[in-house]
């Protein structure tokens, strides 16, 4: 048998519907792709990653979920698209069970309440250096040349929490919807923004590989 290097297993996680997270997956296991092996398992009973590579073209394995073992097997890189709606026992066996928990969030007041309540149980658990948070669709700021303003106190929030997050960060842009719609990566969408959508998941996957 060949050698094969160590499977990395990154799940993407969140606690609420609508935020980002099959999103993240897609574009975490894209930018993966372009470095090895990749397979998107999907986990998540609505199934929206594997009806978009049904409906488009990925540029990597998308599989289900009761194939899990021989995803890792066949791979480097793992990506898991969760079940919406962990609770505090699942996000701990979530963490347990991956190289890195992703955990997207939008920098809203009520989806940062839930996600200090859990990544407090994920940090007990003894979690704290295996979960990431990642700030989505953040609304485009009213002037071009300010950060928008909640998805900075969202971060300092974080900060003074000791919640682990992505320095980089994924703007609301409509490509990102073009390209669920298409079932494509969004650097594949005809839109004038499509490489900002993308540079902000670049970002990001080199935040996971340590700058590969
Ligand atoms: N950064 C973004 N900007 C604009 N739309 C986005 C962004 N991320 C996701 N979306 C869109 O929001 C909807 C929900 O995203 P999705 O990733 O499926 O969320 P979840 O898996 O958390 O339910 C989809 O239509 C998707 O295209
Ligand atoms: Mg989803």
């Amino acid at each position: 048998m060949s050698a094969k290097l160590a499977t990395m297993i990154v799940t993407v996680a969140a606690f609420k519907g609508g935020v980002g997270k099959t999103t993240s997956a897609v574009h975490l296991a894209a930018y993966l792709a372009e470095r090895g092996t990749t397979v998107l398992v999907d986990g998540d009973v609505n199934r929206s990653a594997s009806r978009q590579a049904k409906r488009g073209a990925l540029p990597f394995a998308v599989w289900d979920e009761r194939r899990i073992a021989m995803a890792v097997r066949e791979h480097e890189h793992v990506v898991i698209d969760t079940e919406a709606r962990p609770g505090p026992e699942d996000l701990e066996e979530l963490a347990a069970g991956c190289d890195l928990l992703v955990l997207p969030s939008t920098p809203d007041v009520m989806t940062m309440e839930a996600l200090f309540l859990t990544a407090e149980a994920v940090s007990k658990a003894g979690g704290q250096d295996r979960y990431k948070v990642l700030l989505t669709l953040i609304p485009p700021p009213p002037n071009k040349s300010k950060p928008n303003r909640r998805a900075v106190e969202a971060r300092k929030e974080l900060e003074t929490e000791k919640v682990p997050v992505f320095r980089g960060e994924v703007r609301r842009l409509a490509a990102f919807v073009h390209a669920s719609d298409a079932g494509v990566p969004v650097y594949e969408v005809k839109d004038l923004r499509a490489a900002e959508a993308w540079a902000c998941y670049q970002a990001v996957g080199r935040e996971v590989t340590g700058g590969a």
